[in-house]
């Protein structure tokens, strides 16, 4: 099925000539075409153009990157933000800066493309345990790290076609004892997850320090670029030490502007959370009274996992015939075997729509 967006993507949104009820894609705030984030990025392109082209680190430190740094600072509840180019990155941030800290990284199985490539581009030996498994994370620091050695596990907080959330709680005493650290790719948790929409460790109530986060912009807060945070001198001395800092551009400045009035929104208006929540649990409450095993986290993706006897290709493109646009995901990280229907709750999203798409899936299953 081809299909082209034509409009701006909200609760619904007009795809191929007609206007659709949107559950896909990361938008679970519904910020990207909030009046207020719009009129930012517009009012910011007026100012300064499309691009600084000067390196922030030369002459081009420039105060719509500063005011996103400070917004984002006090939107995680830390002294000091950094912001680069791409959620992709901020892995690759993590990891590069601090390799002084860690001898032996071990990885989810099913960890996020942005994870192996940071992990491979540090040249330390890699481990895999089984996907959210923290008794397989036992087995493989007991086979695998040497006298003194420093483990560094890397995974998704939330991953991003299952849904699942990773058990940092429990991985959290197995490395202590071993001056380990978790450093974790935040996307899809940043602006949903935890009291203060801070994502997994803020879920978790685990303190900053050992757990590291690195969140994207992309996502729940409907801009992008990538982020992470910390007190002012982890954080300095992650910029010091980062070749993505020093060698890549930020994101353009309306961009910045865009993302600094949706961390705003995001922080003063912690309604959206909460209404994502509601929504999100009316989704997976409906669900279950159709016969799909649901967790009851506040994740808001629905993951329709492929079985027999279900072809859940057609059942996507009927969702689609009928005004309802899901994705069907076969080839990413976390996709269960044989590929599956994801479907994504906004904030946004009213009662009827949420109702209706449970009626249509009841009747197409
Ligand atoms: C877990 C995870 N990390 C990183 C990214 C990349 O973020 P960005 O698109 O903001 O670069 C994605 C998806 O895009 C993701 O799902």
């Amino acid at each position: 099925m081809k299909t082209s967006i034509q409009g701006r993507v909200g609760a619904t949104t007009l795809i191929n000539g007609k206007f659709l009820d949107v559950f896909a894609g990361t938008g679970y705030l519904g910020l990207q075409s909030h009046p207020r984030v719009i009129r930012a990025a517009a009012d910011c392109l007026e100012q300064y153009g499309v691009s600084s082209t000067i390196p922030r680190g030369g002459l081009g430190e420039h105060p719509v990157y500063a005011e996103l740094e400070t917004r984002a600072a006090e939107f995680f509840g830390a002294e000091k933000a950094s912001l680069f180019a791409s959620g992709y990155l901020g892995p690759s941030f993590l990891a590069q800066s601090t390799a002084t800290l860690y001898d032996v990284i071990f990885i989810d199985s099913d960890a996020h493309f942005s994870i192996w490539d940071a992990a491979q581009g540090t040249n330390k030996p890699i481990f895999v345990f089984h996907h959210r498994d923290p008794d397989d994370l036992e087995r493989q620091l007991a086979a695998h790290l040497k006298p003194n050695e420093r483990p560094l596990v890397f995974t998704d907080g939330v991953f991003p076609i299952s849904g699942e959330i990773a058990p940092l709680d429990a991985y959290l005493p197995l490395i202590e004892n071993l001056s380990g650290r978790i450093f974790v790719d935040d996307a899809h948790a940043g602006g949903v997850l935890g009291p203060h929409g801070r994502g997994t460790t803020d879920y978790f109530a685990l303190p900053d320090g050992v757990v590291r986060s690195c969140v994207t912009l992309s996502k729940a807060f409907g801009t992008g670029g990538g982020l992470i945070y910390g007190t002012r001198g982890w954080v300095e001395a992650l910029e010091k030490a980062s070749r993505i800092s020093a060698g890549a551009s930020s994101i353009p400045l309306a961009m910045a502007a865009a993302a600094a009035a949706s961390l705003q929104i995001a922080r003063e208006e912690p309604s959206l959370r909460e209404q994502l929540w509601r929504n999100v649990s009316k989704a997976k409450q409906g669900m279950r009274e159709i016969g799909f095993a649901m967790d009851d986290s506040p994740v808001p993706i629905l993951c329709i996992p492929a079985q027999a006897g279900l072809n859940l290709i057609a059942v996507r493109d009927r969702l689609f015939d009928r005004g309802i646009a899901v994705e069907w995901v076969q080839q990413y990280t976390s996709v269960p075997a044989g590929g599956a229907l994801r479907i994504a709750i906004f904030a946004t999203h009213s009662e009827s729509q949420i109702r209706r798409l449970i009626d249509e899936l009841s009747h197409l299953i």
